[in-house]
């Protein structure tokens, strides 16, 4: 089928809600993809941050075809190997003592959501039901996880809400303090703001937010669904701020690319879920666990982590130099491989002009470029990068 028919059936059969770029990428090796008129593009958006160990893989690949082909799918009513050794090795490596598995970020959003509030409910007093959250915050699209959003453009339209959630600014600890009182239940935020503008709060603010929260007997939710899995230089961004959360969301890395999202928590806030409290029909079937826990081993063996912290300095270097280079760029920020690039302009030109380019990268926010590229990306891939969109940030200046 050739392009032009497939773009055509894609406005005519698909749901309007996407803003796409007139391309059809069909194919992925490591730090490129191609598309249906055999285009190469460096991937510096990782199918927004997802594909850390780069596409195809061949561990994950390997994995893939071993899970299909031993026992795909059973139900949460029977134990499954592959999560329980997945279960394992993400509570070896991180605060947590309990997991639970969903299928996106916004699943596993909820499920931090119901947990702390059933556990404020039972454990501390039955009226402590309310979160308080950060505007400019994104932490999914369910009526729930879109409450918690604090960004009125997902909102419009889809209201009434769900209540029970305040708004304060991001990175202002006396407004959180006011805002925190006898009735909430938890504090969710992310370590750093992803949609919002890779927005990198102060040092001080993930252990003025750990204080509070323990001061007022709130539960701290951190939303690491983009941060996690060694995307800004650790393997979790809270270890960057030296606390730990009580609760921590992880999604879009853990498989790769294979659809999967997890709640982790202490035992002592698990222990609210009862069985039949919550529960996911697909939530950690053995092919997504053997996936994830291919992709989780390979990044922590290979000291991943390490490699996003060398590769987001060699990018920042480049970047600032950019910055210097071109008035439009005005600020340059992010940890790793999580960079955002604040323009006097809107990003999506330069996006596109990118993208026709050869480079695949993100916006954030109107005005933000985002770059998350696979955190196996290497030094020439970085260099390649910078010359492209050093090249379309002088276009744009005229
Ligand atoms: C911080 C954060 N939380 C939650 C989500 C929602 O994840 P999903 O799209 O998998 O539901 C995202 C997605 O971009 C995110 O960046």
């Amino acid at each position: 089928m050739d392009t032009k028919t497939l773009l055509e059936w894609s406005a005519r059969y698909h749901t309007p809600n996407y803003g796409r770029a007139p391309i059809i990428l069909v194919r992925g090796d490591g730090m490129r993809v191609w598309d249906s008129d055999g285009r190469e593009y460096l991937d510096f958006g990782g199918g927004l941050a997802v594909v850390a160990l780069g596409h195809c893989h061949p561990r994950v690949t390997g994995a893939i075809r071993e899970a299909a082909a031993t026992l795909l799918h059973v139900s949460n009513l029977y134990h499954s190997a592959p999560a329980i050794h997945l279960a394992k090795l993400l509570c070896e490596h991180s605060f947590a003592e309990r997991v639970f598995f969903g299928n996106s970020g916004a699943e596993a959003n909820e499920a931090a959501l119901k947990l702390a509030r059933k556990h404020a409910r039972e454990r501390l007093a039955s009226d402590r039901v309310e979160f308080v959250a950060a505007n400019n915050s994104f932490h999914g699209r369910t009526l729930g996880t879109l409450s918690a959003t604090g960004q009125p453009k997902y909102q419009h339209g889809f209201e009434p809400l769900v209540p029970g959630f305040k708004h304060v600014p991001y990175n202002d600890l006396r407004a959180l303090e006011r805002a925190i009182d006898n009735r909430t239940a938890a504090v969710i935020v992310e370590p750093i703001q992803g949609e919002g503008g890779v927005v990198v709060p102060d040092d001080d603010y993930l252990p003025g937010v750990r204080k509070l929260c323990d001061a007022a007997g709130a539960l701290l939710i951190l939303d690491e669904i983009q941060t996690g899995i060694g995307r800004t230089g650790r393997l979790w961004a809270y270890e960057h701020a030296g606390i730990e959360p009580d609760i921590m969301t992880v999604a879009k890395a853990l498989a790769n690319g294979v659809p999967i999202g997890a709640t982790l928590c202490r035992a002592d806030v698990a222990s609210a879920l009862g069985p039949g409290s919550h529960g996911s029909t697909f939530g950690g079937t053995p092919f997504v666990c053997s996936v994830a826990l291919a992709t989780l081993s390979t990044v922590i063996a290979e000291k991943i982590p390490e490699n996003a912290a060398r590769m987001g300095q060699e990018l920042m270097t480049g970047l600032r130099a950019l910055a210097a280079k071109h008035a439009v760029v005005k600020d340059v920020r992010g940890k790793g491989l999580l960079i955002g690039l604040e323009l006097s302009v809107a990003a999506a030109p330069v996006v596109d002009a990118c993208r026709e380019a050869g480079l695949l990268i993100l916006s954030a926010g109107e005005k933000v470029v985002r770059l998350a590229p696979p955190l196996i990306v290497e030094r020439a891939d970085c260099a390649r990068a910078l010359a492209i969109l050093g090249a379309m940030l002088a276009k744009q200046a005229g």
